[in-house]
């Protein structure tokens, strides 16, 4: 098979995201091994993105695929609704309980984010009505967060992109700014912080909207493909304050941050977040199979618990609770911990964030360096004084870095990067050098 002959077949696929200007010229990726691709027209490129955020143990591992084959030689599949359950299922849900937050502890499993959001929000709904507050079902989020693109995740998704093409939206997702200091799109009053200013714009929503009416707020601890937005100090504070006061359920969307990500195990615990809800999938696995799942509080648990049995919980996938992906969870798990990848995040992150630096130090247009673990970026500015982006420019830098062998991810006008936790110190040096190299060539 030649690489023209994949390319040919390809344009059979309507991929994510579809454009004909994207048909003809993929990556074709072939081959995988720690924290390179390998495409069948000879190329090698560091995957500075580790997939779509999620290959947290790196490519290649001997291991999983062991554990997938075991698993489904044993049981291939069986489902989990109408009395059924299975071993892998079990031990993951034991293994997960209280493991991120200490007060979730109960687990429903999904396929991936966007089902996780929709089994968030109608938890959440589910939650309320059952305690006699029905008029609860309004989802509050902000703009440039990303939950996902089924019908409600794409409602709650904070990027018109994501949503003109398709609407209307699921009546009731309302969205407000996020908060970040650099970008930060709401209004400032006299003497206020960023991180005040973004609370206060939740509570005049909640007021607004009605206190009666408001279900949850979903929030990624650090908004990952809206750019990598990092909050500022305090804000969550603020945040979990208001959740209290007006009874609004916080769903804390993991699906990125989860997993060691960000040199922690989960990124809400940077921010001494307690989550009603916690969404999690992606790095769980670390995408050798799908898989994700929502944890709820021990009082949303008893609401569900105690139901009567013509009020039950009717959710859930053919796929919840799927064994081999279970199975392979739980391993990907231990394999994190074993290898020291949540502490290897956090070390590698520093040194990624003290590069980014320098190229800020160098280049008069590339501003806002962060990484929090390995999850980070910079942003490509027209101007920025004024905060302008230059999009294009972004993309370019992207395309040459690309060419040059490390894969980013241009997102707007910032770049994003959140390469596999096993990543080296040369493997870093590797990122900044090439991304140095494409930013001077198209300056
Ligand atoms: C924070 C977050 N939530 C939800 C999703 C949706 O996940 P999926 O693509 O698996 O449906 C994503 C995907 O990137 C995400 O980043």
């Amino acid at each position: 098979m030649t690489h023209e002959s994949f390319l040919e077949k390809d344009k059979k696929q309507m991929h994510p995201l579809h454009h004909a200007s994207r048909v003809g010229n993929p990556l074709m990726v072939e081959r995988g091994d720690g924290v390179y691709l390998y495409t069948t027209d000879g190329r090698k490129v560091l995957d500075a993105m580790a997939g779509l955020w999620n290959v947290n143990v790196g490519y290649g591992s001997k291991e999983l695929p062991k554990v997938a084959y075991d698993q489904m030689m044993q049981l291939s599949y069986t489902s989990g609704f109408a009395g059924m359950s299975n071993t892998a299922s079990a031990d993951l849900a034991e293994k997960l309980a209280g493991f991120a937050y200490p007060n979730l502890n109960f687990t429903h499993f999904t396929s991936g984010g966007s089902e996780s959001s929709d089994t968030s929000f109608k938890t959440a709904r589910y939650y309320w009505r059952q305690i006699g507050r029905p008029e609860k079902t309004k989802i509050i989020s902000r703009w440039y967060g990303y939950h996902g693109i089924t019908m409600a995740a794409m409602s709650a998704t904070g990027m018109s992109k994501y949503q003109t093409m398709f609407g209307n939206l699921v009546p009731g997702f309302i969205h407000i700014p996020n908060p970040n200091g650099f970008m930060y799109e709401g209004e400032l009053l006299a003497g206020e912080t960023v991180a005040q200013a973004a609370a206060r714009e939740f509570e005049a929503c909640i007021l607004r909207e009605g206190p009666e009416t408001v279900a949850a707020i979903i929030v990624e601890p650090i908004q990952g493909a809206g750019g990598v937005i990092v909050p500022d100090d305090g804000y969550f504070d603020l945040i979990q304050e208001l959740c209290k006061k007006y009874e609004v359920l916080l769903i804390v969307d993991e699906v990125i941050t989860g997993f060691g990500r960000t040199g922690k195990w989960f990124g809400g615990q940077h921010y001494n977040l307690s989550p009603d809800i916690m969404q999690f999938a992606k790095g769980v696995t670390s995408g050798y199979l799908p898989l994700g799942g929502i944890q709820v509080s021990d009082e949303i648990r008893d609401v569900i618990l105690n139901a009567p049995a013509d009020q039950s919980w009717m959710h859930g996938y053919t796929y919840s609770g799927h064994s081999a992906a279970c199975a392979v969870a739980s391993a990907n798990i231990d394999i994190i911990e074993r290898d020291g990848l949540v502490e290897n995040a956090a070390k590698m992150g520093a040194r990624l964030l003290e590069g980014f630096q320098g190229l800020v130090d160098e280049f008069p247009h590339i501003d806002n360096a962060r990484s929090v673990g390995l999850i980070g970026g910079f942003d490509v500015m027209k101007n920025t004084e004024s905060h302008e982006w230059d999009m294009d420019l972004a993309l370019e830098i992207g395309k040459v870095a690309l060419e040059n062998g490390v894969r980013s991810r241009p997102l707007f006008g910032s770049i994003a990067f959140s390469p596999p936790l096993t990543i080296s110190a040369d493997e870093i040096d590797t990122i900044v050098k090439t991304m140095g190299d494409a930013i001077a060539a198209t300056a």
